[in-house]
């Protein structure tokens, strides 16, 4: 099976909305629909419930295992630090740094009697990121390649001090759920795309203090987005 993951903006787009399932998983509850044979699971839930900090990621992960879930593109709002993924252009993930804490990131949690130290020097699927990058090309969008990642554990946003940090640390974007989620994906085998698109400047980098896109821009770049990764989807 094929899947989607989304949050912020994603998550209102009405192809999605409609039959939304509950499904009971061994760590909790999660939900999700169908739409054109591609599963969605809603991140923070339908109705954008909770926070990135009180998101049940386990379930998310393990309701897409048990819906037997083997591709997924995973999509994310961030905020732009450096000028290669700037506020209203999307682009493909290609590394991260987490700096999220108290959450349960992994599945080895004491239950089982054995456990890996899952490699991550490649963390997304070149392959699929490759096809969804050829995808948005052809339908004539510049896409950003290449980005770093900074995952911070929120719910508050953060200083101009912290993002300038984060700069040298070498994140090119920020928010606050891709770390949890995608070492959480990675355990479980799932061939994982990560595409990010900047709704804002970060903390410091605008005069104007943290202003983010209209919502009618978020809907575009978002309806964009899911168009794209529900043909490339389609398509392997
Ligand atoms: N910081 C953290 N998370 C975010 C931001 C930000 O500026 N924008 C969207 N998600």
């Amino acid at each position: 099976m094929k899947a989607i993951i989304g949050g912020t903006g994603i998550d209102k787009d009405k192809r999605f909305l409609e039959g939304m399932e509950r499904i009971v998983t061994k760590y909790g509850e999660t939900y999700y629909s169908v739409f054109d044979g591609i599963i969605y699971l809603p991140r923070h839930r339908p109705g954008h419930s909770l926070p990135p900090h009180m998101i049940n990621y386990k379930a998310n992960v393990q309701g897409l295992i048990d819906l037997g879930v083997d591709e997924l593109i995973s999509i994310y709002a961030v905020g732009s630090i450096t000028r290669r993924l700037s506020p209203g252009r999307f682009g493909l993930v290609k590394d991260f740094i987490d700096l999220a804490y108290s959450r349960e990131n992994t599945f080895y949690d004491g239950s089982t009697r054995d456990f890996r130290c899952t490699p991550f020097v490649e963390p997304f699927d070149r392959k699929l990121g490759a096809l969804f990058a050829r995808n948005a090309v052809t339908a004539g969008y510049a896409i950003a390649m290449d980005s770093v990642y900074i995952t911070t554990n929120g719910p508050r946003l953060e200083t101009p001090a912290e993002i300038m940090a984060y700069r040298n640390m070498g994140a090119d974007i920020v928010g606050m759920t891709l770390g949890t989620e995608a070492a959480l994906l990675k355990e479980a085998g799932i061939r994982n795309a990560a595409v990010a698109y900047s709704i804002n400047w970060a903390a410091g980098l605008d005069a104007e203090g943290v202003s983010f896109l209209e919502d009618e821009s978020i809907e575009r770049l978002s309806d964009t987005i899911i168009s794209i990764a529900v043909k490339t989807l389609s398509q392997c």
